[in-house]
């Protein structure tokens, strides 16, 4: 008989490809990649999407400052972030980029939806535009007359828009916010939401009549959709919105949605609004992380501080770029990473902690029981804890409960003394060592969805059941 499977469905912003991949990006990437591997492993039926956002006027102008044609530019960017994904093992099963023609069908057919819903008007609107954001910004947000994230002047812009009222949504909002019907995590985050709905929710241009490189609006072709309305649709067309309507059935709502702390707006005002126009159902949850700083500065080119992922992984293996991204900052809060950090992480918790229980027990297997672990036992600990705080998105604190463990296992090796108790009590020695194996099976099997590749290692030694001359798991760096 059939069992229906949990769907379970996971995104992650959609990358802007004015520049290549950073170490933020790949850390929400990673984190989503955890979660969708810890709900296959629980047997269900998991989508999960990444992808770029290509149009806008952002894009076109870093194409134009790169002497390329947009769609050149965007191909050559795109790769790469899907590069820099494979690198990481991402686990992804599908990646969207909204230049593909099921991105700007999908997005047609969602405009023409928002038409007919009654809640798009033509107006005139006057104001500041700050081309980093993609989003008009007020006076007062202003800093010496400059966006205080990008540094640069706001364009004054004074055009004919078509807008959604945005206006009408806020009590709705508000109460499927606070009855956690739409849940926003962490709580300051929601309280951030609430008390910007609390100042009153304006309308917002929904199509620019000066942006060519974009989607034309289906009723009037001159202009395009406004970038953020058609990226947000991304995470509706990657399932076959208005194509394969069963697949769209089957894996909307998102059940998270992850991101850093800086789109959150769009995505719990905005996104919500536009799905409740079109009578879509809105994502069960969003989770928005902190900020990475690098030696304690914002990560941005003009300080030179941009880290590309792909030199991490290429130096430590992806492995221990994972784990220390997720290890390093408490899911949710601000921090500072650095490859000073990584590689003390690498050479603590990798190399001395994992890497040597695994060695030190391999080794006296070999030695001790000629590597024959045929009858090793499964570890009497349970760490289903870890898992728990990895479906809460408590990174951190999950792989710190995995690590209690691996330190407790390399004390009860230093005070058994199995070299030595060999000589008098082989029997016992074999016995902590069928457990030690055990306990390392299962180390494994919790790590599997933040250390994929660790993780298959060590299962696959121990379940050929014999154990000889294994490679050591992480080499430690000077
Ligand atoms: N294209 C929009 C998102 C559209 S989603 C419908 C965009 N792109 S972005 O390239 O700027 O990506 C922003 C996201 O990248 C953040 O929300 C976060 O996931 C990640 N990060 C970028 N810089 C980061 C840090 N310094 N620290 C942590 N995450 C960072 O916004």
């Amino acid at each position: 008989m059939d069992t229906v499977r949990q769907k379970f469905y996971i995104t992650t912003p959609i990358y802007y490809v004015n520049d290549k991949p950073h170490i933020g990006h790949a850390y929400t990437t990673i984190a989503a990649d955890v979660v969708a591997r810890l709900h296959r492993l629980l047997g269900e039926d998991v989508f999960f999407q990444t992808g770029t956002d290509e149009h806008g006027a952002k894009i076109a102008q870093a194409a134009e400052k790169a002497k390329q044609t947009p769609q050149e530019f965007v191909d050559e960017i795109s790769a790469k972030f899907s590069f820099a994904w494979d690198q990481l093992d991402i686990s992804s099963d599908d990646f969207i980029r909204t230049t593909e023609p099921r991105h700007k069908q999908a997005v047609a057919k969602f405009l023409t939806m928002l038409k007919d819903s009654g809640k798009i008007y033509e107006g005139e609107y006057e104001g500041l535009y700050c081309v980093g954001h993609e989003a008009f910004i007020k006076e007062s947000d202003l800093v010496d007359g400059v966006c205080p994230d990008h540094k640069t002047k706001p364009e004054l812009i004074k055009e004919k828009n078509w807008f959604f009222k945005l206006s009408e949504y806020g009590d709705i909002l508000k109460e499927r916010i606070e009855t956690d019907e739409f849940r926003i995590r962490p709580y300051t985050r929601q309280n951030e939401v609430l008390s910007f709905i609390k100042q009153g929710l304006e309308d917002i241009a929904i199509s620019r009549p000066n942006v060519k490189w974009g989607i034309p609006l289906p009723w009037d072709p001159e202009q395009t959709v406004y970038v953020w309305v058609e990226a947000l649709f991304n995470y509706c067309s990657i399932i076959g919105f208005g194509e394969d309507e069963e697949k769209f059935r089957n894996y909307w709502p998102a059940d998270i949605q992850v991101m850093a702390k800086d789109i959150i707006k769009f995505h719990c005002i905005i996104w919500p609004a536009l799905l409740l126009a079109v009578d879509l159902p809105l994502p069960h949850a969003i989770f928005a992380h902190g900020f990475f700083t690098i030696g304690g500065q914002k990560i941005s080119k003009t300080i030179g501080n941009v880290i590309d992922p792909n030199d991490w992984v290429a130096k430590y293996g992806a492995d221990a770029v994972r784990y220390f991204l997720l290890r390093e900052v408490p899911f949710g809060q601000d921090g500072d990473v650095s490859e000073e950090k990584l590689k003390i992480r690498y050479n603590g918790d990798l190399a001395n902690g994992l890497g040597n229980l695994f060695s030190r027990t391999t080794n006296m297997i070999e030695k001790y029981l000629d590597g024959d672990v045929a009858d090793f036992a499964v570890s009497p600990k349970d760490l289903s804890a870890a898992w728990d705080a990895f479906s809460t998105l408590n990174f951190s604190e999950g792989l710190v409960k995995i690590w209690e463990e691996i330190a407790w296992a390399n004390q009860l090796i230093d005070k058994a003394k199995p070299w030595e108790l060999v000589k008098t009590e082989p029997e016992k020695v074999k016995e902590l060592l069928l457990n030690l194996t055990g306990l390392l099976y299962d180390i494994a099997g919790k790590l599997a969805p933040v250390m994929p590749d660790t993780a298959n290692k060590i299962r696959k030694i121990i379940e050929s059941g014999d154990i000889k001359k294994p490679e050591p798991l992480f080499q430690k760096i000077e």
